[in-house]
């Protein structure tokens, strides 16, 4: 009997169904793929195309039965600005998904901080998907959101649909234009509004670095467990499966050990 199997660096060619400008950088594509995948909120799949490139790009959207995935790409450099020209009914080739995933399971009986910054919003959104699926295992539900303008806010209608289903979002910005009334500042100036109880709550966080090191530090001063502060952490990749050593940071893979990781992890292996 011959026996096939699936070639790991193949991509595999989906279709873009939409695409959706955010803000002026940052674009939602949904692209349907031509068999089922199944992923998780906080993996990641090798995205790319043909001439340009390959990226590391997080799951934008819950896993579902209709072969969608949505991924939200902001246009950083030769690859994404690629991605970028693409359009609608246009193929966009993806590998995976790789990564350990957030720890959902965490969430229940629990109350539950999302702690975002500007793009990292997108790796959050099914988290919260997912936490508004399970509303009734979960406490309570907050989410913390900062973006450097009003204009550099993401997914805007869900952030009012979050609100109107019960969920305690609270957005801030460094820059505010004209007609902003809401919070001014770091994320972590927040912390009063989250309402939550930290020590027996357990966070979710994606952001710059920068905020990530100041947001696990003050939670973990709040008496959260550092095993119930976690994060995903960024590094260059370029197999995404464990083998190149590009994203080897201390003594872990952020591919394969991460990018998912708990305060716990990051303070044991130096990884921030
Ligand atoms: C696990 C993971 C998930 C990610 N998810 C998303 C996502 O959902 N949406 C999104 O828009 N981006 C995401 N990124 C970042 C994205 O992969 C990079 O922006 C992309 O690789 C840039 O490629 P480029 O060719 O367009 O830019 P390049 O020309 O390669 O680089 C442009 C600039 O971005 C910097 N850069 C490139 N890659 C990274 C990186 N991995 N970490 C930090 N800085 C980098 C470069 O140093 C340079 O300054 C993710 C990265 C990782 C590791
Ligand atoms: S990207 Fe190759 S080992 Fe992680």
């Amino acid at each position: 009997m011959t026996k096939t199997y699936r070639n790991i660096y193949i991509p595999e060619r989906t279709e873009i169904k939409e695409k959706l400008y955010l803000t002026g950088d940052v674009c939602l594509f949904r692209v349907e793929s031509e068999r089922p995948f199944e992923y998780n909120p906080g993996q990641f799949f090798m995205v790319s195309l043909w001439g340009a490139g390959e990226v590391p790009i997080s799951v934008a959207s819950l896993s579902n039965k209709r072969r969608e995935i949505e991924f939200c790409i902001r246009r950083a450099g030769k690859v994404t600005s690629a991605i970028h020209e693409l359009q609608e009914g246009n193929f966009l080739w993806i590998r995976g998904p790789y990564g350990k995933a957030f720890p959902l399971e965490y969430a229940i009986g629990r109350d539950v901080l999302i702690v975002g910054g500007g793009i990292g919003l997108a790796p959050l959104r099914p988290v919260l998907q997912w936490g508004l699926q399970n509303k009734n295992s979960i406490k309570k539900i907050s989410l913390l959101y900062g973006a450097r303008t009003p204009e550099d806010i993401i997914f805007k209608e869900d952030l009012q649909e979050w609100a109107e289903k019960g969920i305690n979002v609270v957005l801030t910005v460094d820059r505010p234009g004209d007609g902003w009334d809401g919070n001014i500042g770091l994320v972590t100036t927040l912390w009063h509004k989250a309402e939550i109880d930290f020590k027996d709550a357990v966070s979710f966080i994606c952001g710059p670095e920068v905020m990530i090191k100041a947001a696990i530090k003050d939670l973990f001063f709040f008496g959260m467990p550092e095993e119930r502060i976690i994060t995903t952490l960024e590094a260059h990749m370029k197999c995404g499966v464990g083998k190149c050593g590009h994203c080897y940071n201390g003594e872990k893979y952020i591919c394969t050990d991460g990018p998912v990781f708990t305060y716990k992890e990051i303070k044991e292996f130096n990884l921030l």
